[in-house]
C-alpha cells in the first residue's frame, strides 16, 4: 500500500483564496501532469469540502488516454454528497467510493456508489489507517491523495505519506487563503515529518517537486 499526497499550491502555500477560489493556481502543463499521476494510480482520494467547492470529476483526461481509469474516493462522514454532483452521477462510468462513519444512504447506493463505512475517530471522521486497509482490501492498494488541506494534514499526521508530488505556482495568496495543509499538531522541528528531495521540474511558469518519506 502507498499513499502519495499531491499538492497543487501558490508559492505560499495556499490552495484557494479566503472564498475558495483555487481553478487554476497552477498552468496546463501541471494539471496534465496531475492526471498523467492520476493514471498510475487506483484510486484518487478527496475530502468531501473539495467535492463539494468544486464538482470534480477527479477522472484521467488525456489525448488519446484509453488506460484505466482509478476509483474516486470521498472521505465524508455524514455522506454530504449530493446525488446530483459529477462523481455521484458518472458512479457507474468510473467507480466511486464514499467513506462515511454512518450508514450506507440508499440514494447514493442506487446510484451506483459504494459507501464503505469505517470505524469513526477524534472528530467523528473515519480512522485513515483502516480506510486505507479497506481500500486496499478493495485492490486500491496505490492512492493519490488531491487534498483539501484538512485531509492532507490527517494523512500527514497519521504517518501515512510515502510521496509527494507537489506543483508550485509563481503567485501569492497570503495568509487568508486556504492552507495546502492543514494543522499537524508539530512539537518541535526534529518531530516534524521530513521528506527528501528526489526531483524538481520547470513546467512552463510552474515547478513540479517530487519527495520522498526521509
Ligand atoms: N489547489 C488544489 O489543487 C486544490 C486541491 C484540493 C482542494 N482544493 C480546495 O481546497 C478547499 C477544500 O479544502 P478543505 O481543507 O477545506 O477540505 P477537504 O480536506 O477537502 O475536506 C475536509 C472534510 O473531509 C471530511 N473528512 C472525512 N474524513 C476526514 C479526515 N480523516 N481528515 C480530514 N477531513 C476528513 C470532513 O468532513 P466530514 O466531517 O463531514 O466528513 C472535512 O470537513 C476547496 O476550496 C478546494 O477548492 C484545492
Amino acid at each position: 500500500m502507498t499513499v502519495t499526497l499531491k499538492l497543487a499550491t501558490s508559492l505560499d502555500g495556499r490552495i484557494a483564496t479566503a472564498s475558495g477560489e483555487s481553478r487554476w493556481i497552477t498552468g496546463e502543463a501541471a494539471r496534465e501532469a496531475v492526471h498523467r499521476l492520476r493514471a498510475e494510480h487506483d484510486a484518487v482520494v478527496v475530502g468531501v469540502e473539495t467535492a463539494l467547492a468544486d464538482d470534480p470529476e477527479l477522472t484521467v483526461r488525456l489525448p488519446g488516454y484509453n488506460g484505466l481509469q482509478p476509483a474516486r474516493v470521498v472521505l465524508d462522514s455524514r455522506q454530504r454528497l449530493s446525488p446530483d454532483c459529477k462523481l455521484v452521477k458518472t458512479a457507474r462510468d468510473a467507480p466511486t467510493y464514499i467513506i462515511a462513519t454512518t450508514e450506507p444512504d440508499p440514494a447514493l447506493v442506487a446510484a451506483g456508489v459504494r459507501v464503505l463505512t469505517v470505524r469513526a475517530v477524534g472528530e467523528d471522521r473515519p480512522e485513515l489507517k483502516t480506510v486505507v486497509a479497506a481500500l486496499a482490501a478493495e485492490g486500491l492498494g496505490r492512492l493519490f491523495v488531491e487534498g483539501g488541506g484538512q485531509v492532507a494534514a490527517s494523512f500527514v499526521r497519521c504517518g501515512l505519506v510515502d510521496a509527494l508530488e507537489w506543483f508550485r505556482a509563481p503567485v501569492l495568496i497570503g495568509g487568508e487563503g486556504r492552507p495546502g495543509l492543514g494543522a499537524l499538531a508539530v512539537a518541535s522541528l526534529a518531530a516534524a515529518p521530513h521528506f527528501r528531495r528526489v526531483e524538481v521540474r520547470e513546467l512552463g511558469p510552474d515547478l513540479w517537486e517530487r519527495y520522498e518519506k526521509a
